[in-house]
């Protein structure tokens, strides 16, 4: 154990908590960010069961009444300024469904039920009185968790297909990446609302985030949203952006597989068991049939222009993520030269566009850098695949990575440099997890 990392990690988590929830980082992300925090309640089970817990009620705390678990619950004592788009440009509350305090509109992919099952894991080992806030802290989140996917499941896929649809590319929570160029191509922005961006004051270099081009883009997805009222009915049949994404498929295929065990461990309603049993598998074929033989990857589905999305992305392994029949093919893929057999990576960690798909970008946000909590999910993915030799390489180059290159949002994946924010939490809660599990 490099007790050096695991202090700093600590460090992070403590430095970034303000008290019953985690920023996801210190400045750029300065409020409760939904997928962040649930890998941040990953790092906290290592450090007290009860905090990570809290993690997740908090976020909770902000649901929609149809289940929706928001992409942002806003700290209402944060300045204005702090971030954008803010409370105001969401305007939530058009929305029947949104709770009193301020979230956005939209969601990102359903991490959470992973988070519960890995912090019960962590309660597990140790026993004792950890063992039973966890019993309790399911009896009070099991309903909640099986709320969002049921929305995710129905809302986000009317057509029964077993993928989700998503209405922005921060939903994917990788905002930039290829896969969207396409379908945010041909977005015509009309009347927006003049805005200030925030993000680029924290970041230094401006080339590292997503372009004024595109945030126009994002800004005018958030507008339509809103004037649709959030209501997923009418956003369905008129947004223009509408992408069934693999990935976020794939993560609730796993989640599922989770909250099956979950149910299982509370004894919850053999129906329940049965309708999250039926969700797996539903969306584990889907995501199969997203394999493509020609890239050798998953690709997403986007649903105006009716054709699959040909980027080569680390979303493409969602077939691992959900853990299907294309397993072989793209455990396969991931070693070879297009990404971690790449002899030009500073480690073996797979960056998030493939250097070998024309769009890679080494330094620009999800255009090519490797994102420490993308190589945790895969890691697990291998894990679960039974791929033990495979996911302790990962692991091991993963952590030699963040003990070099610290706990930044994002990594050249070439040189190694840091990009993005520094001391981005969920950098420090997978470090915590890789470390508690050597
Ligand atoms: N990641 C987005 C941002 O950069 C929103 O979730 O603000």
């Amino acid at each position: 154990m490099d007790e050096r990392l695991w202090s700093a990690a600590a460090a992070v988590l403590a430095g970034n908590d303000a008290g019953g929830w985690t920023r996801a980082a210190p400045r750029l992300y300065p409020h409760q960010w939904s997928w962040d925090s649930a890998f941040v309640a990953v790092g906290w089970a290592h450090l007290s069961v009860p905090r990570a817990l809290t993690e997740l009620r908090s976020l909770f705390a902000g649901q929609w009444a149809n289940g929706m678990v928001p992409h942002i619950v806003f700290d209402p004592a944060a300045a204005a300024e702090a971030y954008f788009p803010d409370p105001a440009r969401w305007g939530t509350r058009v929305a029947a469904a949104a709770p009193d305090r301020p979230t956005s509109g939209i969601c990102q992919p359903p991490v959470h039920a992973l988070a519960l099952a890995r912090i019960a894991a962590v309660a597990d080992a140790a026993g004792g009185a950890d063992v039973e806030r966890v019993e309790a802290a399911l009896a009070e989140l099991y309903p909640k968790v099986l709320a969002w996917h049921r929305y995710l499941a129905t809302e986000r896929d009317p057509q029964d297909s077993g993928l989700v649809s998503i209405y922005h590319p921060w939903e994917s929570g990788t905002d930039n990446s290829p896969r969207f160029d396409a379908a945010l191509a041909r977005v015509a922005v009309g009347d927006l609302p003049p805005y200030r961006r925030r993000d680029t004051g924290h970041v230094a270099d401006r080339a590292q985030r997503p372009s004024d081009a595109e945030y126009d883009r994002y800004l005018w997805l958030v507008e339509l949203l809103r004037r649709a009222g959030y209501d997923d009915g009418r956003i369905a049949a008129t947004h223009p952006f509408v992408v069934k994404d693999v990935l976020f498929s794939a993560i609730l295929v796993a989640a599922n597989d989770a909250l099956g065990r979950l149910a299982a461990r509370i004894g919850a309603p053999a129906a329940d068991r049965a309708l999250i049993a039926g969700w797996r598998d539903r969306g584990r074929a889907a995501v199969d049939a997203r394999y493509d033989p020609g890239l050798r990857l998953c690709l997403d589905l986007d649903v105006r222009a009716g054709s699959p999305v040909a980027v080569r992305s680390v979303a493409g392994f969602a077939g691992l993520v959900a853990g299907g029949d294309r397993l072989p093919e793209l455990v396969a893929e991931l070693a070879s030269p297009r990404f971690l057999g790449d002899d030009r990576l500073r480690w073996p960690v797979p960056p998030s566009t493939s250097p070998a798909d024309p769009a890679f970008a080494p330094r620009t946000y999800w255009r090519g850098p490797s994102w420490p909590v993308i190589s945790w999910l895969l890691w697990r993915s291998l894990v679960a695949a039974g791929r033990d030799g495979a996911a302790t390489a990962l692991r091991a180059a993963s952590l030699d990575q963040v003990g070099t290159a610290g706990f930044a949002e994002y990594v050249e994946p070439f040189t190694g440099e840091p990009l993005g924010s520094p001391n981005q939490s969920w950098t420090a809660a997978v470090t915590l997890d890789w470390l508690a599990d050597g």
